[in-house]
This record gives C-alpha cells, structure tokens and sequence, in this order.
C-alpha cells in the first residue's frame, strides 16, 4: 500500500525573497520583550532560545545589532555550583540541552573562560550511564539528543576523555533500525530529528562508518514532499525545522544533491512573515526564533548567498568550528 501524503499548497503571493533585515529584527525584538507575557512562560527554555537566536543573527551577519553586556552574566547565574551543570533559566533544574546550549553561545562569542569548565565537564560525565547512554539530567531520562548533547559539548571543550567513547557509540549503534535511521532508544521508530542527533553524534566522535549510508540517505530523501518542504517522518506534514534535521544528515552522508534544493529553497522561503519577520514551521503559521534559525541554517547547507555558511554537525557558524580546530567527520 502506498503511503498516504499529507503536505500543503503554497499560495501564489508567498515571499519569494529572503527577508534578511525583517529577520534580524524580529530576534532582537524577542531579545527586548521581558516585559511581555510570552516572555515569562518560556523562561523554562530561555537558555536554548537564546541560542537559536543568536545563531539566526549571527549567520545573517548581524550580530552586532544586539550587544547586551548582561548576556553573559546571566550564563554564568545558570551553571549550577555543585553540579556544573547549566539550566535554562535562574532556579531551573541544571540540563544536557541548555548546557549544551550555554556553551555553544559562549563559543561564538569566545567567552568559554566565563564557565566553571571543569564544572561543566564533571556534569556532563556524570550523566553517562552503564550501557553507554546519557540521562538528560539527574531525573533519568534516556535520549540519543542526549548522547549528541553530551559529545557536542565536550567536544567544544576539548574534553571528550572525560567520558567512556566506545560504550557510547554502542550504545548509539543499538538505536539504528532496519530502514538505516535512528530513534530515541533501542527499538524506537526512525525519526529525523533523532537521526540528525546521531549522525552528529557520530560525525563528533568519527564513526560515521557505522551507518548504513545509501539506505539512510534513500529514507532522508523521501522526506521532501511535492510542496518541497520536508517532514520528520512518513505521513507527518512539511516543517522548516525538519529542513535543518534532514538537509544536515544528508550532508553529513555526501548526500545533499538527493534532495531538490530549490523546491526546498521555495518552501523556505513560503514560510517566512511577511509583516512581523521571522520563519514559523508551515506557511502561514505565527514565527519563532527555533523555526528562524533552522530556516536560516537550510539555506546556508544549501549555498545560498548572504547567509554565513553552518557547519551541519554543530549548527554553528563554521567559522567559530575552524577557530576551534575541530574536525568533525563528514562523508565524501
Ligand atoms: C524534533 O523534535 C527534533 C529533534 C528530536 C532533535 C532535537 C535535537 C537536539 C535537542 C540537539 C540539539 C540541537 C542542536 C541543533 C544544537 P520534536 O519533539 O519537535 O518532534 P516532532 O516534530 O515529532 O514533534
Ligand atoms: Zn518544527
């Protein structure tokens, strides 16, 4: 039985063009609204928030817009004293993905001294768990982003030796299906977020000969439906985000050109507004500062113009991983 699509149809007047300017602003606006209500209920995500934004203004070279002396002090107010680790906001539970987030700014702005490093690198080899894998924080959770997490952040620390490589990357091995994808935990559905997350995963720690390549790049590709947008999973609807999650596994597997660039350059493009600026997930939808930064990030796998260029393994801008002397794997 063939499976059944569902996808959407972009309107004849969709933006065409990027939006550069009205992008930048929307994010330095989001920076400049403490006062508003949307504001105070996503404290809970604020540190990995304030990481897509940055990033969508840094990869449109606009980062000196926004100079805020107190971004750094409020990093340093989120690293936990006894843990090390980093929490979205003040009196947050410390996690993987918002230290992961923390150090990534810090990165880009080359301010890493501002950490208690050794804090930090403590926090994360503590999470390792027996069989490999890495709880998210104290309470347990089990996830591949988190094993990414977890990786990413060392590495950009230049600690990797803090933690156990070869049982992490079993455990990773026991997460990949029968289609070549990766789930969340060992006998989980593919899913093209998780497989961004192992595939990074595995490009940090230079074992990307685990994978199964043209059987992973077929499924990936079969993404793109006929809008050009591309989803996470079969029957799922088109979503920027899954733009980033998909086109950077491709690359990471030399696969970039088994997608249509331009179809997918359009329904970027579609998804942008017009009025407030910013990306959202489908078009028409209201925009964010996650969807914005993966939109952004697309374009820039895709070689468009104007957009700094990212590296697929980090979401950085590449320039900041060259700084580093990292080298993380991707196939020819
Ligand atoms: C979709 O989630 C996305 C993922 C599962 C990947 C998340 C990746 C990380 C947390 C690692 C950090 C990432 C970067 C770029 C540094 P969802 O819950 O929205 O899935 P759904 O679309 O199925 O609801
Ligand atoms: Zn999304």
């Amino acid at each position: 039985m063939a499976t059944p699509i569902k996808d959407v149809v972009l309107d004849e007047n969709r933006p065409k063009t990027l939006l550069a300017e009205k992008h930048a602003d929307f994010i330095i606006k989001l920076f400049h609204s403490e006062d508003n209500y949307e504001f105070a209920i996503t404290d809970y995500l604020r540190m990995s928030g304030m990481y897509w934004g940055l990033t969508a203004l840094d990869l449109l070279h606009k980062r000196d817009k926004l100079l805020r002396v107190d971004l750094f002090d409020f990093i340093k107010s989120c690293q936990d004293p006894e843990s090390g680790g980093i929490s979205a906001s003040l009196n947050h539970d410390p996690h993987l993905l918002h230290t992961l987030s923390a150090v990534q700014i810090l990165c880009m702005y080359d301010k890493i001294d501002i950490l208690d490093i050794e804090g930090v690198v403590k926090y994360v080899a503590s999470l390792q768990q027996p069989d490999g894998s890495f709880s998210g924080d104290k309470w347990g959770e089990i996830d591949t982003r988190f094993s990414f997490c977890a990786v990413a952040t060392l590495s950009l620390l230049k600690r990797m030796d803090s933690i156990d490589v070869d049982k992490a990357v079993k455990f990773i091995e026991t997460c990949k299906n029968f289609d070549g994808g990766f789930g969340s935990r060992p006998l989980s559905e593919s899913h093209a977020g998780l497989i961004y997350c192992c595939l990074g995963f595995l490009s940090i720690t230079n074992r990307l000969d685990i994978v199964d390549r043209d059987t992973l790049a077929w499924w990936l590709c079969e993404r793109q439906l006929p809008s050009g947008g591309l989803n996470g999973r079969p029957e799922k609807l088109p979503d920027v985000c899954y733009s980033w999650w998909v086109l950077s596994s491709l690359k990471l597997l030399g696969r970039l050109h088994w997608i249509s660039s331009t179809d997918l350059e359009n329904f970027i493009m579609a998804c942008q507004d017009g009025e407030t600026g910013g990306i959202s997930d489908r078009p028409g939808d209201v925009a964010d500062p996650y969807h914005t930064l993966f939109g952004l990030a697309a374009l820039s796998l895709l070689g468009y113009s104007n957009i700094k260029m990212v590296n697929p393994t980090y979401c950085m801008p590449q320039e900041v991983i060259d700084r580093l002397g990292l080298k993380p794997q991707v196939l020819a």
